[in-house]
């Protein structure tokens, strides 16, 4: 019987796991607070099924993943210590950690891994054969184990050497629970989608999304653009930003993107109305026109008349792909847009709604309608790219 992945990946279940040492890629790159708090624990949580599968048939788990961009180096600040303890609490199992990602004292706690244990390696990325995707790393990783899971969907656009380097070098390979999901659910997006299929797309920066737009125009029947990133289309088409931030530079790739997109039928709703105030840390805000925006304004949320439009939009979407807050949405006066987008998106029932990771993920959680939507992504940029249709390397890795 299929077990729904493509290609021929096998699911963690279907894996002979007892007593073997089986590593586990995962992504517990997680947001931690100035004492070394973690504030989402979102990604930790989400493995929880996958581990206690493999804990309850007696595997032996050893746990990989990296946090932040430490270079290559050694960085204290960035250990895997506070990221470990929290495991530990939602697994309610002991988590040993190594004090390096390979070598001598790796090596040691890896033996010492017991049937029904976890060890966790420190930070991948403290050694730069990591990212490098080094070979010697990677056979060193896989001499860690017996089978190969892979559960960091959000790292899977990543050809490094814990998410693809090693996984040659081990007879026996896998998806996680979160993994599959990721891919069966994403995947639908891919295929014959039931219609309008309606892209929401917002964020900070032109350069950050506009690929992943480029692509979508081939997909989607029409694309809702807010956030930062709207500025520079509307200025694209003449209206007049004021201290907005727009990125100028961008102008003549927001302009061939609008072009491309009426060739191709695909219609782009952009802001009529916005929040604006004088800056960020302003305490009163006011709402413009985008006809009407003041010399010494800022847009930073969109506005009512352009909330009930995308709201419809939405609602009248059979498949949904948000991406990108619509405007400052940590600050209560400039969230009204994005939590608007996360109401009329769990309000969708007929649609498959799904929210891209990172903003997104954590404005939705930020609404409470986390379980209302179809799917939330663990990946930020890895959703984005799987939903362009580029294999990711993680996902390729599992196949060969
Ligand atoms: C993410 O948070 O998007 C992933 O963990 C990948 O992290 P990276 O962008 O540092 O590779």
């Amino acid at each position: 019987m299929s077990n729904g992945l493509p290609g021929g990946i096998k699911h963690v279940s279907e894996l002979a796991v007892e007593g073997r040492r089986v590593f586990v890629r995962v992504d517990y790159n997680v947001p931690l607070s100035k004492d070394k708090r973690v504030t989402d624990d979102a990604r930790i949580a989400a493995t929880l099924p996958t581990l206690k599968h493999l804990l309850d048939r007696g595997a032996r788990v050893i746990l990989g993943s990296h946090f932040g961009r430490p270079d290559g180096k050694v960085n204290p600040q960035y250990s895997m210590e506070p990221i470990a303890a929290r495991l530990a609490d939602l697994l309610k199992v002991d988590v040993t950690l190594a004090d390096e990602p390979v070598g001598d004292g790796a090596r040691k706690v890896v033996n010492d891994v017991r049937d029904g244990h976890v060890a966790m390696l420190e930070n991948l990325r403290f050694d730069p054969g990591e990212e490098a995707n080094d070979e010697t790393f990677a056979r060193t990783l896989a001499s860690y184990c017996d089978v190969y899971v892979n559960d960091a969907f959000g790292t899977a656009h990543r050809a490094h050497a814990s998410t693809a380097g090693m996984v040659k070098f081990v007879a026996e390979k896998g998806a996680g629970f979160v993994m599959a999901k990721e891919i069966e659910v994403l995947s639908r997006l891919l295929g014959n989608v039931d219609r309008p299929y309606l892209a929401v797309v917002g964020g900070a920066k032109v350069s950050d999304k506009i690929e992943v737009l480029d692509a979508l125009l081939e997909r989607v029947n029409a694309i809702v653009i807010g956030g930062a990133i709207a500025n520079t289309f509307l200025e694209a088409n003449g209206k007049q930003l004021g201290k907005s931030r727009v990125e100028r530079e961008k102008l003549p790739v927001a302009r061939n993107f609008l072009r491309k997109a009426v060739e191709r039928g695909v219609v782009v709703h952009l802001p009529t109305d916005v929040v604006v105030a004088t800056g960020l840390e302003a305490t009163e805000a006011s709402v413009a026109s985008v006809d009407g925006i003041g010399a010494e304004q800022m847009a930073l949320d969109i506005g009512p008349q352009t909330i009930t439009a995308f709201a419809d939009v939405v609602t009248q979407a059979r498949t949904v792909f948000w991406n990108g807050p619509m405007g400052v949405f940590e600050k209560p006066l400039f969230e009204k847009g994005t939590m608007a987008i996360a109401r009329a998106m769990a309000a969708n029932k007929m649609a498959l709604t799904v929210v891209g990771g990172g903003d997104s993920a954590a404005a939705i959680a930020q609404a409470g309608l986390v379980a209302s939507v179809t799917h939330v992504s663990t990946g930020g940029g890895a959703s984005l790219e799987f939903v362009q249709g580029i294999d990711l390397s993680g996902i390729a890795a599992l196949r060969g």
